[in-house]
Protein backbone atom coordinates (compact mmCIF):
# COMPACT_ATOMS: atom_id res chain seq x y z
CA UNK A 1 0.00 0.00 0.00
CA UNK A 2 1.58 3.47 -1.29
CA UNK A 3 1.92 6.36 2.00
CA UNK A 4 -0.40 9.46 1.91
CA UNK A 5 2.15 11.18 1.07
CA UNK A 6 2.87 9.29 -2.33
CA UNK A 7 -0.06 10.20 -2.89
CA UNK A 8 -0.51 13.66 -3.00
CA UNK A 9 -1.06 15.08 -6.55
CA UNK A 10 1.41 15.78 -9.56
CA UNK A 11 0.53 19.56 -9.49
CA UNK A 12 0.91 19.70 -6.25
CA UNK A 13 4.13 18.55 -5.83
CA UNK A 14 5.65 20.40 -8.68
CA UNK A 15 4.49 23.54 -6.74
CA UNK A 16 7.15 25.85 -4.85
CA UNK A 17 5.67 27.58 -1.53
CA UNK A 18 5.87 31.42 -1.95
CA UNK A 19 8.81 33.26 -0.66
CA UNK A 20 7.54 35.91 1.48
CA UNK A 21 9.67 38.79 2.61
CA UNK A 22 11.60 37.99 5.34
CA UNK A 23 9.96 38.36 8.46
CA UNK A 24 12.13 41.43 10.74
CA UNK A 25 12.78 39.04 13.70
CA UNK A 26 14.20 36.36 11.31
CA UNK A 27 16.25 38.69 9.49
CA UNK A 28 17.31 40.41 13.01
CA UNK A 29 18.28 36.71 14.07
CA UNK A 30 20.03 35.79 11.03
CA UNK A 31 22.18 39.03 10.37
CA UNK A 32 22.88 40.01 14.05
CA UNK A 33 21.40 43.32 13.53
CA UNK A 34 18.24 45.41 14.05
CA UNK A 35 16.72 45.04 10.68
CA UNK A 36 14.03 47.45 8.57
CA UNK A 37 11.70 45.73 6.71
CA UNK A 38 11.20 47.08 3.13
CA UNK A 39 10.14 43.96 1.27
CA UNK A 40 6.69 42.99 0.89
CA UNK A 41 4.90 46.15 -0.35
CA UNK A 42 3.42 47.17 3.10
CA UNK A 43 2.76 50.51 4.26
CA UNK A 44 5.53 52.36 6.19
CA UNK A 45 3.68 55.02 7.73
CA UNK A 46 1.16 52.92 9.94
CA UNK A 47 -2.04 51.88 9.80
CA UNK A 48 -4.84 55.17 10.29
CA UNK A 49 -5.00 55.33 14.31
CA UNK A 50 -8.90 55.43 13.76
CA UNK A 51 -8.60 51.83 12.72
CA UNK A 52 -6.10 51.12 15.53
CA UNK A 53 -9.03 52.49 17.85
CA UNK A 54 -11.59 50.38 15.68
CA UNK A 55 -9.63 47.27 16.14
CA UNK A 56 -9.35 47.52 19.74
CA UNK A 57 -12.57 47.89 20.89
CA UNK A 58 -14.00 45.11 18.57
CA UNK A 59 -11.68 42.73 20.26
CA UNK A 60 -13.82 42.98 23.40
CA UNK A 61 -16.48 40.90 20.76
CA UNK A 62 -14.34 38.29 19.61
CA UNK A 63 -16.26 35.82 21.54
CA UNK A 64 -18.92 35.79 18.46
CA UNK A 65 -18.21 34.45 14.85
CA UNK A 66 -18.17 36.99 12.46
CA UNK A 67 -20.97 38.24 9.58
CA UNK A 68 -19.53 35.94 6.98
CA UNK A 69 -20.37 38.75 4.42
CA UNK A 70 -18.81 41.17 6.34
CA UNK A 71 -22.61 43.19 5.37
CA UNK A 72 -21.64 46.69 7.12
CA UNK A 73 -18.22 46.64 4.81
CA UNK A 74 -20.02 45.75 2.15
CA UNK A 75 -22.47 48.80 2.02
CA UNK A 76 -19.82 50.63 2.83
CA UNK A 77 -17.94 49.67 -0.02
CA UNK A 78 -21.28 49.67 -2.09
CA UNK A 79 -22.01 53.56 -1.31
CA UNK A 80 -18.61 54.42 -1.94
CA UNK A 81 -17.77 52.49 -5.57
CA UNK A 82 -21.28 52.91 -6.53
CA UNK A 83 -22.41 49.74 -6.73
CA UNK A 84 -24.68 47.12 -5.07
CA UNK A 85 -23.41 45.36 -2.17
CA UNK A 86 -24.72 42.03 -3.78
CA UNK A 87 -21.41 43.08 -6.00
CA UNK A 88 -19.08 43.46 -3.40
CA UNK A 89 -17.36 40.12 -2.26
CA UNK A 90 -14.87 40.69 0.73
CA UNK A 91 -12.44 38.22 1.42
CA UNK A 92 -9.61 37.61 3.89
CA UNK A 93 -7.46 39.89 1.69
CA UNK A 94 -7.26 40.12 -2.01
CA UNK A 95 -4.79 36.93 -2.05
CA UNK A 96 -7.37 34.43 -1.01
CA UNK A 97 -9.73 36.02 -3.65
CA UNK A 98 -7.57 35.03 -6.76
CA UNK A 99 -6.85 31.39 -4.99
CA UNK A 100 -10.75 31.28 -5.09
CA UNK A 101 -11.61 32.63 -8.68
CA UNK A 102 -8.61 29.86 -10.09
CA UNK A 103 -10.47 26.74 -8.07
CA UNK A 104 -14.19 28.44 -9.08
CA UNK A 105 -13.06 28.10 -12.55
CA UNK A 106 -9.85 26.16 -13.37
CA UNK A 107 -9.23 22.48 -13.67
CA UNK A 108 -7.25 19.94 -15.75
CA UNK A 109 -7.03 21.05 -20.09
CA UNK A 110 -8.37 24.97 -19.05
CA UNK A 111 -5.47 27.50 -18.61
CA UNK A 112 -4.89 30.90 -17.22
CA UNK A 113 -2.90 33.50 -18.91
CA UNK A 114 -0.83 36.81 -17.58
CA UNK A 115 2.85 38.69 -17.92
CA UNK A 116 6.14 37.54 -16.82
CA UNK A 117 7.30 39.29 -14.32
CA UNK A 118 3.97 39.47 -12.85
CA UNK A 119 2.48 38.45 -9.68
CA UNK A 120 3.44 35.09 -8.49
CA UNK A 121 0.44 33.84 -6.35
CA UNK A 122 -0.96 33.55 -10.03
CA UNK A 123 1.24 31.17 -10.68
CA UNK A 124 0.66 29.18 -7.70
CA UNK A 125 -3.18 29.31 -7.64
CA UNK A 126 -3.16 28.62 -11.33
CA UNK A 127 -1.10 25.13 -10.74
CA UNK A 128 -2.45 23.97 -7.17
CA UNK A 129 -5.92 24.62 -8.88
CA UNK A 130 -4.66 22.06 -12.02
CA UNK A 131 -4.71 24.54 -14.87
CA UNK A 132 -1.89 25.14 -17.43
CA UNK A 133 -0.04 28.60 -16.87
CA UNK A 134 0.74 30.78 -19.27
CA UNK A 135 3.02 33.89 -19.45
CA UNK A 136 3.53 36.01 -21.92
CA UNK A 137 6.71 38.45 -22.49
CA UNK A 138 6.62 41.51 -21.06
CA UNK A 139 6.72 44.68 -23.10
CA UNK A 140 8.28 47.98 -21.50
CA UNK A 141 8.49 46.45 -18.33
CA UNK A 142 4.42 45.57 -18.05
CA UNK A 143 1.92 44.11 -19.67
CA UNK A 144 1.50 43.51 -22.97
CA UNK A 145 -2.34 43.24 -23.64
CA UNK A 146 -2.29 42.67 -27.01
CA UNK A 147 0.19 39.28 -26.77
CA UNK A 148 -2.23 38.88 -24.20
CA UNK A 149 -5.21 39.10 -26.23
CA UNK A 150 -3.32 36.72 -29.05
CA UNK A 151 -2.58 33.97 -26.57
CA UNK A 152 -6.44 33.58 -25.30
CA UNK A 153 -7.64 30.09 -26.45
CA UNK A 154 -11.49 28.02 -25.73
CA UNK A 155 -9.48 26.58 -23.02
CA UNK A 156 -8.80 30.14 -21.13
CA UNK A 157 -10.64 31.05 -18.31
CA UNK A 158 -8.52 33.37 -16.48
CA UNK A 159 -6.74 36.48 -17.47
CA UNK A 160 -4.66 38.02 -14.53
CA UNK A 161 -4.18 41.88 -14.98
CA UNK A 162 -1.93 43.72 -11.96
CA UNK A 163 -2.42 47.02 -12.58
CA UNK A 164 0.30 48.83 -11.44
CA UNK A 165 2.05 45.70 -11.87
CA UNK A 166 3.80 44.26 -9.46
CA UNK A 167 7.10 43.89 -8.94
CA UNK A 168 7.60 46.11 -11.77
CA UNK A 169 5.76 49.16 -11.31
CA UNK A 170 4.38 49.76 -14.20
CA UNK A 171 0.97 50.86 -15.30
CA UNK A 172 -1.60 51.49 -17.85
CA UNK A 173 -4.13 53.43 -18.61
CA UNK A 174 -8.45 53.77 -19.42
CA UNK A 175 -8.45 54.08 -22.38
CA UNK A 176 -5.47 51.06 -22.99
CA UNK A 177 -8.08 49.16 -20.53
CA UNK A 178 -11.01 50.07 -22.44
CA UNK A 179 -9.97 48.60 -25.80
CA UNK A 180 -8.44 45.18 -23.94
CA UNK A 181 -11.44 44.60 -22.28
CA UNK A 182 -13.82 45.14 -24.94
CA UNK A 183 -11.76 42.68 -26.97
CA UNK A 184 -11.26 39.69 -24.02
CA UNK A 185 -13.73 36.87 -25.48
CA UNK A 186 -16.99 36.42 -23.09
CA UNK A 187 -15.71 32.80 -22.05
CA UNK A 188 -12.54 34.23 -19.66
CA UNK A 189 -12.78 36.15 -16.67
CA UNK A 190 -10.58 39.46 -16.47
CA UNK A 191 -9.22 39.82 -13.05
CA UNK A 192 -7.87 42.87 -13.08
CA UNK A 193 -5.85 43.19 -9.79
CA UNK A 194 -6.10 46.71 -8.53
CA UNK A 195 -4.21 46.40 -5.51
CA UNK A 196 -2.09 49.56 -5.77
CA UNK A 197 -4.85 51.05 -7.11
CA UNK A 198 -4.59 54.50 -4.64
CA UNK A 199 -1.35 54.75 -5.85
CA UNK A 200 -2.50 53.97 -9.33
CA UNK A 201 -4.52 56.89 -8.75
CA UNK A 202 -2.15 59.44 -7.29
CA UNK A 203 0.46 58.74 -10.65
CA UNK A 204 -2.42 58.81 -13.17
CA UNK A 205 -3.68 62.12 -11.79
CA UNK A 206 -0.02 63.56 -11.78
CA UNK A 207 0.56 62.45 -15.58
CA UNK A 208 -3.09 64.03 -15.78
CA UNK A 209 -4.59 60.47 -17.60
CA UNK A 210 -7.33 58.74 -16.16
CA UNK A 211 -6.43 55.66 -14.10
CA UNK A 212 -8.72 53.07 -14.27
CA UNK A 213 -12.70 52.81 -15.24
CA UNK A 214 -12.38 48.78 -14.25
CA UNK A 215 -15.45 49.76 -11.88
CA UNK A 216 -17.50 51.14 -14.56
CA UNK A 217 -17.77 47.37 -16.34
CA UNK A 218 -19.14 45.95 -13.22
CA UNK A 219 -21.60 49.24 -12.73
CA UNK A 220 -22.77 48.64 -17.11
CA UNK A 221 -23.42 44.81 -15.70
CA UNK A 222 -20.07 43.02 -17.55
CA UNK A 223 -19.81 39.42 -16.34
CA UNK A 224 -16.76 38.55 -17.18
CA UNK A 225 -14.54 41.15 -15.33
CA UNK A 226 -13.29 41.22 -11.36
CA UNK A 227 -11.77 44.03 -10.09
CA UNK A 228 -9.76 43.40 -7.02
CA UNK A 229 -8.90 45.81 -4.38
CA UNK A 230 -7.09 45.41 -0.97
CA UNK A 231 -7.33 47.15 2.50
CA UNK A 232 -3.17 45.76 2.56
CA UNK A 233 -1.48 48.58 0.80
CA UNK A 234 -2.24 52.45 0.85
CA UNK A 235 -4.70 51.77 4.33
CA UNK A 236 -1.95 50.22 5.77
CA UNK A 237 -3.75 47.37 7.45
CA UNK A 238 -1.35 44.28 5.27
CA UNK A 239 -1.58 42.05 8.96
CA UNK A 240 -5.41 42.42 9.40
CA UNK A 241 -6.08 40.44 6.01
CA UNK A 242 -9.08 42.25 3.78
CA UNK A 243 -9.45 42.55 0.56
CA UNK A 244 -12.73 42.58 -1.32
CA UNK A 245 -13.59 41.84 -5.51
CA UNK A 246 -16.35 43.99 -7.09
CA UNK A 247 -17.93 41.74 -10.07
CA UNK A 248 -21.04 40.61 -11.09
CA UNK A 249 -23.55 38.95 -8.49
CA UNK A 250 -23.68 36.18 -10.33
CA UNK A 251 -20.86 35.24 -10.19
CA UNK A 252 -19.59 36.45 -6.97
CA UNK A 253 -22.05 34.15 -5.62
CA UNK A 254 -20.16 31.01 -6.49
CA UNK A 255 -17.00 32.84 -5.34
CA UNK A 256 -18.30 32.85 -2.11
CA UNK A 257 -19.50 28.99 -2.54
CA UNK A 258 -15.71 28.35 -2.22
CA UNK A 259 -14.58 30.27 0.20
CA UNK A 260 -14.17 29.57 3.48
CA UNK A 261 -16.77 30.58 6.48
CA UNK A 262 -16.47 33.35 8.97
CA UNK A 263 -12.41 34.40 7.35
CA UNK A 264 -12.66 37.90 8.01
CA UNK A 265 -12.57 38.29 11.54
CA UNK A 266 -14.51 40.78 13.86
CA UNK A 267 -12.29 43.24 14.09
CA UNK A 268 -10.84 43.17 10.27
CA UNK A 269 -14.36 44.15 9.27
CA UNK A 270 -14.24 46.86 12.04
CA UNK A 271 -10.43 47.91 11.03
CA UNK A 272 -11.10 48.10 7.34
CA UNK A 273 -14.37 50.40 8.09
CA UNK A 274 -12.63 52.74 10.00
CA UNK A 275 -9.50 52.93 7.95
CA UNK A 276 -11.92 53.68 4.26
CA UNK A 277 -13.04 56.71 6.20
CA UNK A 278 -9.71 58.15 7.30
CA UNK A 279 -8.82 59.32 4.01
CA UNK A 280 -6.60 61.70 5.52
CA UNK A 281 -4.43 58.99 6.41
CA UNK A 282 -4.61 57.54 2.99
CA UNK A 283 -3.75 60.80 1.47
CA UNK A 284 -0.46 61.28 3.17
CA UNK A 285 0.22 57.64 2.82
CA UNK A 286 0.47 58.61 -1.23
CA UNK A 287 1.72 61.73 -0.93
CA UNK A 288 4.84 60.80 1.42
CA UNK A 289 4.97 57.57 -1.21
CA UNK A 290 5.72 60.17 -3.89
CA UNK A 291 8.52 61.73 -1.68
CA UNK A 292 10.39 58.47 -1.16
CA UNK A 293 10.16 57.54 -4.33
CA UNK A 294 11.58 60.80 -6.02
CA UNK A 295 14.08 60.83 -3.25
CA UNK A 296 15.13 57.47 -3.88
CA UNK A 297 15.15 56.62 -7.94
CA UNK A 298 17.58 58.81 -8.81
CA UNK A 299 20.22 57.82 -6.08
CA UNK A 300 19.58 54.20 -7.39
CA UNK A 301 19.83 55.30 -10.50
CA UNK A 302 23.51 56.77 -9.69
CA UNK A 303 24.14 53.33 -8.15
CA UNK A 304 24.21 52.07 -11.29
CA UNK A 305 21.04 49.82 -11.12
CA UNK A 306 18.58 50.10 -14.14
CA UNK A 307 15.67 51.59 -12.44
CA UNK A 308 11.94 51.33 -13.66
CA UNK A 309 9.68 54.18 -13.28
CA UNK A 310 6.99 53.37 -10.07
CA UNK A 311 3.39 54.02 -9.77
CA UNK A 312 3.02 52.29 -6.91
CA UNK A 313 5.17 52.07 -3.68
CA UNK A 314 7.75 49.70 -4.66
CA UNK A 315 10.73 50.05 -7.04
CA UNK A 316 11.91 47.09 -9.19
CA UNK A 317 15.76 47.15 -10.36
CA UNK A 318 17.78 45.42 -12.43
CA UNK A 319 21.53 44.24 -11.08
CA UNK A 320 25.05 42.76 -12.99
CA UNK A 321 25.17 41.35 -9.31
CA UNK A 322 23.37 37.93 -7.69
CA UNK A 323 20.67 39.75 -6.51
CA UNK A 324 19.66 36.97 -3.96
CA UNK A 325 23.70 37.64 -2.85
CA UNK A 326 23.11 41.25 -2.75
CA UNK A 327 19.97 41.43 -1.19
CA UNK A 328 21.74 38.76 1.85
CA UNK A 329 24.35 41.47 2.00
CA UNK A 330 22.09 44.57 2.45
CA UNK A 331 19.90 43.29 4.93
CA UNK A 332 23.38 41.87 6.47
CA UNK A 333 23.30 46.11 6.63
CA UNK A 334 19.96 46.41 8.23
CA UNK A 335 17.64 46.55 5.53
CA UNK A 336 15.41 44.04 4.01
CA UNK A 337 14.86 44.01 0.56
CA UNK A 338 13.28 41.50 -1.85
CA UNK A 339 15.63 39.45 -4.34
CA UNK A 340 13.40 38.45 -7.49
CA UNK A 341 15.42 35.12 -8.62
CA UNK A 342 12.31 33.29 -6.80
CA UNK A 343 10.02 35.04 -8.93
CA UNK A 344 12.42 33.48 -11.99
CA UNK A 345 13.60 37.20 -12.97
CA UNK A 346 17.24 36.19 -12.05
CA UNK A 347 19.21 39.57 -12.47
CA UNK A 348 16.41 42.35 -10.11
CA UNK A 349 15.43 43.47 -6.64
CA UNK A 350 12.24 44.72 -5.16
CA UNK A 351 12.79 47.60 -2.80
CA UNK A 352 9.40 48.82 -1.06
CA UNK A 353 9.56 52.52 -0.38
CA UNK A 354 10.14 53.39 3.72
CA UNK A 355 9.65 56.25 5.65
CA UNK A 356 12.87 59.40 4.94
CA UNK A 357 14.67 57.73 7.54
CA UNK A 358 14.54 54.36 6.43
CA UNK A 359 15.38 55.60 2.75
CA UNK A 360 18.28 56.93 3.92
CA UNK A 361 19.19 53.93 5.61
CA UNK A 362 18.83 52.06 2.75
CA UNK A 363 20.95 53.81 0.80
CA UNK A 364 23.52 53.73 2.78
CA UNK A 365 22.52 49.43 3.52
CA UNK A 366 22.76 49.34 -0.33
CA UNK A 367 26.34 50.76 -1.17
CA UNK A 368 27.91 49.18 1.68
CA UNK A 369 26.40 45.72 0.68
CA UNK A 370 27.95 46.68 -3.06
CA UNK A 371 31.31 46.96 -1.78
CA UNK A 372 30.96 43.44 -0.27
CA UNK A 373 29.76 42.22 -3.36
CA UNK A 374 32.40 43.90 -5.63
CA UNK A 375 35.34 43.16 -2.64
CA UNK A 376 34.06 39.14 -2.39
C1 LIG B 1 -0.52 42.62 -7.31
C2 LIG B 1 -0.94 42.21 -5.94
N1 LIG B 1 -2.16 41.69 -5.77
C3 LIG B 1 -2.60 41.29 -4.57
C4 LIG B 1 -1.78 41.40 -3.46
C5 LIG B 1 -2.27 40.80 -2.18
O1 LIG B 1 -2.73 41.61 -1.25
P1 LIG B 1 -3.52 41.07 0.01
O2 LIG B 1 -2.71 41.47 1.17
O3 LIG B 1 -4.84 41.75 -0.09
O4 LIG B 1 -3.69 39.58 -0.07
C6 LIG B 1 -0.51 41.94 -3.56
C7 LIG B 1 0.36 42.01 -2.39
O5 LIG B 1 1.52 42.21 -2.43
C8 LIG B 1 -0.07 42.33 -4.84
O6 LIG B 1 1.15 42.81 -5.01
Amino acid sequence: MKKISDLVPENVRALSAYVPGKPVRQAERESGIRCIKMASNENPFGPSPLAVAAIREASSAVNFYPDTDANELRLLLGARHNVQPEQILVTDGSTALIDIIARTLLAPGLNAITSEKSFIIYRLVTLASSGRFIEVPTRDDGFDLEAILAAIDQNTRIVYIANPNNPTGTIFFADALDSFISRVPEHVMVLLDEAYSDYGEFYARKHRQEYSRSLDYVRAGRENVVVLRTFSKAHGLAGLRVGYGVGDAHMLRYFAQVRTAFSVSVPAEAGAIAALRDEAHIRLSLERNAEGVEFLMPKLREMGFRVVPTSANFIYLETTDDPTRLARGIQNEGCIVRSLAPWGVPNALRISVGTPEQNRALLKAMAKAMQGVNAG
